[in-house]
């Protein structure tokens, strides 16, 4: 078993080199082009080792197998799969290619983009026996090394690559699926700090409010960064640049301030009996907080984001850890 999961790391490790190898051939200025579109420099591509699979149902199986890679290895890997009718052919085809690379340094899968507005955008490999999506973070055999005291949590691959290029070199992406517990673990043995910097939209927003649990189970001091103006990291940074992003992370605000203001946003402010409500939902959440110095800074801020004393906000805190506890 330890020798056919060594094929597979062998085998996914020359894929990628097969990959890009047909990104630089001279006929492929399309995907060429589309990196470039992206803002990415040479230099990044390769620390990246982003490739393309050719638009072929069978270049990489014929490749590898010319390299004496079997079929089953292939199916394993998941770079080919079956059709019903038990014809074997290339999974990613057409697709610009990001190789998924274990702390160790080992390809262990990849996610591959179309260049157009087709879907699915991003198809990636299946699970397989090296490749544990909930397990494995991208970039962070490269973030691992950083030294920042801090590591970014981003939505995608375009976000960390981007951030990685703009020097933010702890960057990591959850690779599509929303955080999880294992996840979380593997961050917090890399640092004691994280800062979320999610998609602006709705999705982004919740799937935040989420990692956020997750992350403080683990004890990581978590943040949260707002984007303005922008729908993801990349497309901020290629906006505004690298500084203007570094100014986000100082202003970025503690998880706590965040909910405040995702459950503040629920309400109208201005409305009487909405205050009141929005200060009965914040109480809930604020007696969720362990500890009780955290507790009564921000049930400080509900009370003003409200027009209400402190003192009156106390009291409805102190109710709801009644209640809750
Ligand atoms: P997004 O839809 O936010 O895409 O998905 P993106 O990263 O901003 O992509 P670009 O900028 O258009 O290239 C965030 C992440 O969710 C996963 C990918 O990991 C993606 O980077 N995803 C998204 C998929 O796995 N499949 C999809 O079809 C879409
Ligand atoms: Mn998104
Ligand atoms: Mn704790
Ligand atoms: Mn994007
Ligand atoms: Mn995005």
């Amino acid at each position: 078993a330890a020798r056919h999961r060594d094929r597979l790391y062998a085998l996914c490790r020359d894929a990628a080199r097969f990959y890009y190898d047909t990104l630089w051939r001279p006929e492929n200025r399309a995907p060429q082009q589309y990196f470039i579109g992206r803002g990415l420099s040479r230099r990044t591509m390769n620390r990246f080792g982003l490739g393309y699979a050719p638009d072929s149902f069978h270049a990489l199986m014929d490749a590898m197998t010319a390299k004496g890679y079997t079929r089953d290895e292939l199916l394993d890997a998941g770079l080919v799969s079956r059709s019903e009718k038990g014809r074997i052919y290339d999974r990613f085809r057409n697709r610009v290619m990001f190789p998924i690379i274990d702390v160790r340094g080992n390809v262990i899968a990849f996610g591959g983009r179309v260049m157009d507005d087709s879907k699915p955008k991003y198809l990636n490999s299946p699970e397989t026996p090296i490749f544990h999506k909930s397990r494995n973070l991208f970039a962070l055999n490269l973030s691992k090394t950083t030294k920042n005291d801090y590591f970014i949590l981003a939505e995608g691959y375009m976000d960390v690559i981007a951030l990685h290029q703009a020097g933010f070199d702890s960057a990591v992406a959850s690779l599509g699926t929303s955080l999880t517990e294992e996840q979380a673990r593997i961050i917090a043995r890399h640092t004691e700090r994280i800062v979320i910097s999610y998609d602006a939209d709705g999705a982004g927003q919740s799937a935040a409010q989420r990692a956020i649990d997750i992350l403080k189970r683990c004890d990581l001091q978590v943040k949260v960064l707002r984007i303005p103006g922008a729908k993801d990291p990349d497309e901020f940074i290629k906006a505004r640049g690298a500084a203007a992003f570094r100014a986000l992370i100082e202003r970025s605000e503690d998880h706590n301030a965040f909910r405040i203001e995702q459950i503040a946003a629920k309400y109208d402010l201005e409305d009487d009996e909405a205050r009141v409500l929005f200060l009965k939902d914040a109480a809930r959440m604020l007696a969720g907080i362990e500890s009780s110095i955290e507790r009564e800074v921000y049930a400080g801020r509900a009370a003003k984001m409200a027009g209400v004393t402190p003192e009156a906000m106390a009291v409805e805190v102190r109710r709801e850890l009644g209640i809750q506890r």
